[in-house]
């Protein structure tokens, strides 16, 4: 019985606090179903049906249409904000635009006319990319391989590496560039490049959210007397709840809890994961118990 506990609240505090990245700003027009969660930027507000759909994408703007999350659909292409159709379709000067287009990843090898084509996504990392070898010295930032190893640009072979392990400490004493790429902080003073955590950030605006090295899963942050600190999103109220998340949760009046609106993806390794952080935190419990 006294492990089953341990096993539920284990599991509350792992899922409650980080996000998949498809669950960051996950939800949708359609779950909205009154009027004051039917936020007008990008949803339309039918007072007949008391339904709120999708704008359609020729209503945005270029700065919209690039920042809207895929399941939007839209796409800039032709100076229009346009239905989204496949990866392979766009190319671009920035090959970062492809990560923002839909459901792709950039190939950071330019064709003939210059620009970077984009290809569909390999991993649910905000910056997936099939190989760090052979990729410009542009695209070898920020990026990670499907194995988990994020990119380095090698100023002394002027090479793109994956690293062996990642970790913000093999940016030790490298360039202070790169480590705050990777969700993580430069100490200028020690040449220490240490993971970013909420605690440490200092300005209000940037206390968001932190994401992992691999830049799959989010922990997310919020400024509480003055200081910014890890929030569990799923504490807000009705009025706070939607807005307060950045459109990541949703309020259920059924169930009265602000609940995350997309459903973590559990048909893939990330299940594994957080099944073998879990049983090992038990066990860390239960061996501590014993004692
Ligand atoms: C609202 O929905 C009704 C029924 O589908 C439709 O006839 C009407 O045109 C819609 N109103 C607006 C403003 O879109
Ligand atoms: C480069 O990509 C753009 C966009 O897909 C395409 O229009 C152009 O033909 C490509 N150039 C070559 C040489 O493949
Ligand atoms: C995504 O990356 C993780 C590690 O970062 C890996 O375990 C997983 O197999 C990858 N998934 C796919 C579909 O490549
Ligand atoms: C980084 O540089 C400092 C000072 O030069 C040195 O003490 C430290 O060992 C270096 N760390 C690594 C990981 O190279
Ligand atoms: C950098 O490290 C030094 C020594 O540990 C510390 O005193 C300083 O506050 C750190 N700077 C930042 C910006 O964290
Ligand atoms: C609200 O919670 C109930 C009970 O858990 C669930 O069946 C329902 O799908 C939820 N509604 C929404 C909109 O998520």
């Amino acid at each position: 019985m006294k492990f089953v506990l341990i096993l539920i609240s284990l599991c509350i505090q792992i899922h409650a606090i980080t996000l998949q990245l498809h669950q960051v700003g996950g939800c949708t027009c359609e779950m909205s179903s009154v009027q004051t969660e039917c936020i007008p930027s990008t949803c339309d507000w039918n007072a007949t049906t008391s339904k709120c759909t999708q704008k359609t994408c020729d209503k945005f703007t270029v700065e919209m249409c690039d920042q809207l999350p895929d399941y939007l659909k839209c796409a800039w292409k032709d100076n229009s904000c346009q239905t989204f159709t496949k990866c392979s379709d766009y190319a671009y000067s920035d090959g970062f635009k492809c990560f923002r287009v839909g459901p792709c990843q950039a190939v950071f090898k330019k064709n003939s006319s210059g620009l970077y084509p984009c290809t569909d996504k390999t991993n649910d990392s905000m910056h997936s990319i099939d190989s760090c070898a052979g990729i410009d010295q542009v695209g070898c930032i920020e990026t990670v391989q499907d194995d988990g190893k994020v990119c380095y640009w090698n100023p002394s072979t002027s090479t793109c590496e994956a690293w062996s392990s990642s970790a913000c400490s093999n940016f030790d004493n490298t360039s202070q560039s790169a480590c705050p790429k990777f969700s993580c902080d430069y100490n200028a003073t020690t040449g220490k490049c240490t993971t970013r955590t909420c605690d440490i950030i200092t300005v209000e605006a940037a206390c968001t959210m932190v994401w992992d090295i691999t830049q799959q899963v989010a922990t997310q942050c919020k400024w509480v007397n003055s200081k910014c600190m890890e929030f569990d999103y799923s504490t807000l109220t009705q009025s706070t709840c939607l807005m307060g998340s950045s459109l990541s949760y949703k309020w259920n009046s059924s169930t009265s809890k602000c609940e995350v609106c997309a459903q973590p993806k559990s048909d893939d390794d990330t299940d594994d994961t957080s099944y073998s952080n879990m049983v090992q935190g038990v066990l860390a419990i239960l061996m501590f118990i014993n004692i």
